[in-house]
């Protein structure tokens, strides 16, 4: 039995959905990629994990993966709009061709502001590529180069995305349409000496 609980959860995109798309997309970078020098993928922490595994893999080119992560003040629906850098790259981007790789953007100014931030630091190009996008709630213009889905307003869990740091697991990307987060009941502790 999975951890969360099927009967409050609305599948949006499926697991074979999600890799289909996410194959497309790596055949897409790699012919955009091919022969102009070295290719960093930035992925940005946590909700980008996955997407990176997979996107990285499909991407038939060298390159290089390096990590940051940014908060954005607040915990569970809402973006505060207050970004703030906790962890930086490990290595220069400059001369180099970044593309930053993102779970979702809501109201841009998380990739907003990593794209000024990451500007500065003389790239020789700049790129996003956003596994999902709702278009509705777009506060910053932010030129998403390679999408995977546009989705409506709800908040979606899994693949990387969270609630309250929990659901990243799941191998698909859900809406909970019950109240509480959608767990399964926990499992009957087994007895004692029940091991084999
Ligand atoms: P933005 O700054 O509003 O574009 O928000 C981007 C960040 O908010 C994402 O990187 C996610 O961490 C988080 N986020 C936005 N929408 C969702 C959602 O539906 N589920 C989970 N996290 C979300
Ligand atoms: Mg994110």
């Amino acid at each position: 039995m999975p951890f969360y609980d099927m009967s409050r959860i609305e599948v949006l995109i499926s697991e074979p959905d999600l890799q289909a798309r996410i194959r497309a997309l790596g055949e897409r970078i790699t012919r955009d990629y091919a022969g102009a020098g070295e290719l960093v993928l930035v992925c940005v922490l946590k909700g980008s994990y996955l997407f990176l595994a997979d996107l990285s893999r499909a991407i038939d080119l060298p390159l290089t993966v390096d990590f940051m992560s940014v908060s954005s003040y607040g915990h569970g629906f809402k973006t505060s709009g207050v970004v703030r850098l906790v962890q930086d790259l490990s290595e220069s981007i400059e001369g180099k061709h970044v593309l930053v790789v993102e779970d979702i953007i809501d109201t841009g100014l998380t990739m907003g502001y990593l794209l000024e931030n990451l500007q500065t630091r003389r790239p020789a190009s700049l790129k996003v590529v956003s596994l999902l996008h709702k278009p509705s709630k777009a506060r910053v213009p932010v030129q998403i180069d390679y999408l995977g889905f546009e989705i409506e307003d709800r908040f979606v869990i899994g693949y990387g995305l969270d609630f309250q740091g929990r659901f990243r697991n799941m191998p698909f990307i859900g809406v909970n349409t019950g109240a509480g987060a959608p767990l399964a009941p926990a499992a009957p502790a087994s007895p004692a000496g029940a091991h084999p």
